[in-house]
């Protein structure tokens, strides 16, 4: 069985025999390429280019009595792992944007529900003008992903952006938005050599309701809320985490299906009541807690804020003045528990971090996804109004592995709740897909 199964749609401009290579190369690694070209793509390459090496009938237009398929924008847009369009021009992308559907392409983007791939060209002032980058961040804003065009000698013979960028370089982007989470300890080798890809995820679904089922069968294992490191019995060292967005999360996954087990540290709020709670206050009894849970889960979210030190030797009693102008506390790294959890996976599990950082959000969040080997981490700038600890909203980014990048403005957390698990049904359906 192929390992993907792709949808190509060619468009009408000088790069369209770069679309042949692209195919050549994903079908060279195991994926089922179908070919749809718009009118004006033909005028570039032929489609029997593309029937022979696909020994697919290629589409052009949904009424040609040559198509075998009469309801074609709807078959060719369903049960396919990516819609990739190659070279996509400044029209399409137009259509793309505004929802028109006057032919067979921009009927199937309307139609599809997979993710769908854009690798725009087109000439510099084109790509520049204010219509294509209005509509250019509309369909980011949409959830679609580009491979940006990038900046060369142009066939008009001028140089500037709007060039495809490197076939090569498409197709490791494209196996990069469908490739495989890493699994168990040892053989963790992917996810810290592949690239920095800049491309964006699956098409952003509308959030599910609660209490739908699109979960039913997860077992949810959540850390929340902050954890305190005793200084004496009296004192201790913590952080301001509320636990509202962890419990925001196990609330919503518990409503849409899953089996969903918090261990909870310190909280401002009482855990929501469809969800089991074991309770833990330092990094170390958090740490015991997930390990001993973790076999049975199948999604981990690492919500708490765990303190990263705590004092070596905790005082057996309280620590007098003494008339001591300074203290010196000596503190010791506490255990990883997201990172750990990520190493000891069993195949399947879904891993998903949280960033809050004050500077260089994006870049930070992208470097822990990195090291801890995540599927997903959420990052939020702690210093915007309505984001970060102990308030009812936040404003986040998501980062999946596959490089996408989707904002999410100011919403409550339980809103945001639900727009985490969305990605995280995404990144379970490809999984799927791929089993
Ligand atoms: N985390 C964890 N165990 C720890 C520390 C953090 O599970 N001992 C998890 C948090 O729940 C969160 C993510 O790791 O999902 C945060 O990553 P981390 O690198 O620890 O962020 P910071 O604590 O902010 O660390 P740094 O100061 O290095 O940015």
């Amino acid at each position: 069985m192929a390992k993907f199964r792709i949808n190509l749609g060619v468009t009408g401009g000088i790069a369209a025999y770069k679309a042949v290579e692209v195919m050549r190369l994903l079908q060279k690694r195991g994926c089922d390429v179908s070919v749809a070209m718009t009118r004006h793509a033909t005028e570039f390459v032929q489609p029997l280019t593309f029937r022979a090496l696909t020994d697919k009938h290629v589409i052009v237009d949904d009424y040609d009595p040559q198509n075998p398929d009469p309801i074609a924008h709807i078959n060719f847009s369903q049960n396919i792992d990516l819609l990739l369009i190659i070279p996509a021009t400044a029209n399409i992308i137009g259509k793309f944007a505004n929802g028109i559907a006057d032919d067979f392409l921009s009927s199937t983007y309307l139609a599809t529900t997979a993710p769908v791939l854009i690798a725009p060209a087109m000439n510099t002032t084109m790509w520049d003008s204010a219509a294509t980058q209005r509509n250019v961040r509309q369909l980011k804003k949409d959830g679609v992903h580009f491979v940006e065009p990038v900046a060369g000698e142009l066939a008009c013979k001028t140089v500037g952006t709007g060039k495809l960028e490197d076939v090569e370089n498409i197709v490791a982007q494209v196996l990069w938005l469908l490739s495989e989470p890493p699994t168990v300890a040892g053989g963790l080798t992917g996810q810290a050599e592949l690239p920095d890809v800049r491309i964006n995820m699956a098409k952003v679904q509308p959030p599910a309701t609660a209490g739908g089922s699109d979960l039913n069968g997860e077992r949810f294992l959540i850390t929340v809320g902050g954890t305190r490191e005793a200084i004496d019995p009296v004192r201790f060292i913590s952080n301001h985490s509320s636990g509202k967005m962890g419990f925001a999360i196990a609330e919503a996954a518990a409503a849409r299906g899953a089996d969903v087990t918090v261990v909870a540290g310190v909280t401002t709020i009482d855990p929501p009541s469809n969800v089991n709670v074991i309770r833990a206050v330092s990094a170390s009894d958090m740490h015991a807690a997930v390990v001993k849970e973790l076999s049975s889960t199948t999604v981990f979210v690492g919500a708490a804020a765990v303190a990263d030190y705590a004092p070596a030797n905790a005082a057996e009693g309280k620590i007098k003045k003494d008339g001591r102008d300074f203290m010196i506390l000596e503190l010791k790294k506490t255990p990883d528990i997201l990172a750990e959890v990520s190493k000891r996976r069993s195949k399947g599990m879904l891993v998903v971090g949280f960033a809050a950082e004050t500077n260089d959000v994006i870049g930070y969040a992208r470097s822990k996804m990195k090291k801890k080997r995540l599927d997903m981490v959420v990052a939020n700038d702690i210093t915007k109004k309505g984001a970060g600890f102990n308030t009812d909203t936040n404003i986040a980014t998501i980062i999946t592995r596959s490089g996408s990048e989707i904002e999410l403005p100011l919403m409550s957390k339980r809103e945001m709740a639900d727009r985490i698990l969305d990605e995280i049904v995404k990144l379970r359906k490809v999984a799927e897909a791929r089993a």
